[in-house]
């Protein structure tokens, strides 16, 4: 159905070494020995007192480390820009959720408190997922949330219908390659019962009741592993076996239906724009048992795409400690998160995520009127491709004379530390960094990194004289920040 472009972008998504959401907040590396001495270092001279945030202003400290490439682009609410392909996903999983029950909430601002986005969900004191050299804070206290689910316990607390969804901005600090960026967008869902509530108390049955009502789909469905499992994915102390299995009946079918939706529509629009025949396969899902600190059991969902098993979405049972503290303990149900841009990515066939940062007319032309017509879907036609310029930048870390006072040292570097500087110094004009070449100096014990440097415009070529200015930056920049030796 789709042409070979969306089979590389799947492939991609898979070859970037993410097996997903979910493993993405689990699987970060653990800072490095020092982070907030090479922060010190990094900022120290250019660290502004206080960053205006969507008309707020915020005290920094040494903490801060968020580059202001990335601070203008908490303004761009790509998921609110009517017309624009991550506004069009939100509207089409909101289909699924009507609004009767799940109450839509699409304005939460991204700064949020590290209680917010971790203490609440549970996550450990130690979690890797608070590395600096993951995560963006303004101070100490106070973070570009990295995953809508900062808003959960919130939510719990005041949000009067039985469910919600959200949908925003999230920021982490990544490699950088065509499927990540460090600003994407998230979609975030819940549904609870309240056990007070339903008839004769009997929470299991009502869910049943519900999960009977909702729609029947063709799809294939895998399910192997059993509703909960006592090492695996545990069930709460607090939830009946019956009350665990009933809501996690009643998340699987839900959020199948939203696969469904999105991928019918996915395939409408490859025939449509190639006449391809109709694919009369069914869709193929299965569901891995998964972890979140903030659901058990918990799960993901992977999609059969064009031969390839792509993850799309991490859910499971919340943690009932989240509504005993939101002052609900009577409340029981599930939530899932997705990330919008690879699902828009699989929708429109886009082929690169920095596209959807573009304000290029040959870009958004593409999407006019069909936000309000989602029947007129069409796969995105890349209206150019520029050529690569590969440049390899190769350096000894750990030297002792460097400015940072000795600061990119072996035990400190991270590859995020490259990437950002490759973004200050270049922007959305970088496709892909890889790390070629890793070695340590036999006697001397140092340690030296190549990294390949792909520079490619998605709206221009580029000249020969600016790439070799943005590389002499990316060079300048590790230089200075972090004291490397350039070889
Ligand atoms: N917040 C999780 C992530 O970003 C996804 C998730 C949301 C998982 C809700 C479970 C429940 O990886």
């Amino acid at each position: 159905m789709a042409g070979p472009r969306c089979v590389a972008s799947a492939l991609r998504l898979r070859a970037a070494g993410r097996s997903g959401l979910a493993l993405l907040l689990q699987q970060r590396s653990p800072g490095s020995a020092s982070p907030a001495r090479r922060w010190q270092a990094a900022y120290s001279s250019g660290r502004p007192k206080t960053v205006e945030i969507n008309g707020k202003t915020y005290p920094t400290d040494p903490w801060f480390n968020v580059p202001s490439s990335v601070l203008s682009l908490t303004s761009r609410k790509l998921h609110l820009q009517k017309d624009h392909p991550v506004s069009i996903t939100r509207k089409i999983i909101e289909s699924v959720f009507p609004a009767s029950t799940y109450r839509y909430y699409n304005t939460f601002d991204p700064v949020v408190s590290t209680y917010e986005n971790f203490d609440s969900l549970g996550f450990p004191p130690d979690h890797p997922g608070r590395a600096r050299t993951d995560t963006y804070y303004i101070n100490e206290s106070t973070l570009l949330r990295t995953h809508t689910s900062a808003h959960e316990a919130e939510l719990f607390r005041s949000n009067p219908t039985g469910g919600y969804l959200i949908s925003a901005d999230v920021y982490r600090r990544d490699e950088i390659d065509r499927s990540h960026y460090p600003v994407f967008h998230q979609m975030e869902g819940a549904r609870y019962w309240d056990r007070s509530k339903v008839p004769h108390g009997d929470l299991a049955a009502a869910v049943l009741e519900d999960l009977g009502r909702l729609p029947r789909h063709d799809m294939t469905v895998q399910d192997p592993s059993p509703p909960f499992h006592a090492e695996r994915n545990p069930l709460q102390p607090h939830h009946g076996p019956a009350e665990a299995e009933a809501v996690g009946a009643h998340l699987k079918r839900s959020l199948e239906l939203m696969v469904h939706e999105i991928f019918t529509r996915a395939r409408k629009a490859a025939v449509l724009a190639e006449g391809a025949a109709p694919q009369d396969k069914p869709l193929e899902v299965r569901w891995v048992e998964a972890y979140f600190p903030f659901t058990s059991p918990s799960w993901e969902l992977e999609v059969h795409y064009q031969g390839d098993w792509l993850e799309i979405l991490g859910c499971g049972v919340s943690q009932q400690s989240l509504h005993i503290h939101a002052g609900k303990p009577d409340q029981v149900g599930w939530a899932f998160g997705i990330g919008l841009e690879r699902v828009a990515m699989l929708l429109f066939q886009i082929p690169d995520i920095r596209l959807f940062w573009s304000q290029d007319e040959r870009f958004l032309s593409q999407f006019r009127g069909v936000e309000d017509h989602l029947d007129r879907l069409r796969p995105f036609e890349p209206f150019s491709k520029h050529p690569p310029c590969y440049k390899d930048v190769s350096f000894w870390l750990g030297s002792s004379s460097a400015a940072g006072g000795g600061l990119g040292g072996a035990a400190d570097w991270h590859d995020n530390d490259l990437m950002e500087v490759v973004r200050d110094a270049a922007g959305d004009c970088v496709e892909d960094v890889q790390l070629v070449d890793r070695f340590t100096h036999p006697k001397t014990g140092r340690k030296s990194l190549c990294y390949r440097i792909n520079y490619r415009s998605l709206e221009r070529t580029l000249t020969n004289a600016e790439t070799n200015e943005m590389h002499q930056r990316v060079v300048d920049g590790l230089v200075k920040r972090f004291g490397v030796e350039i070889r």
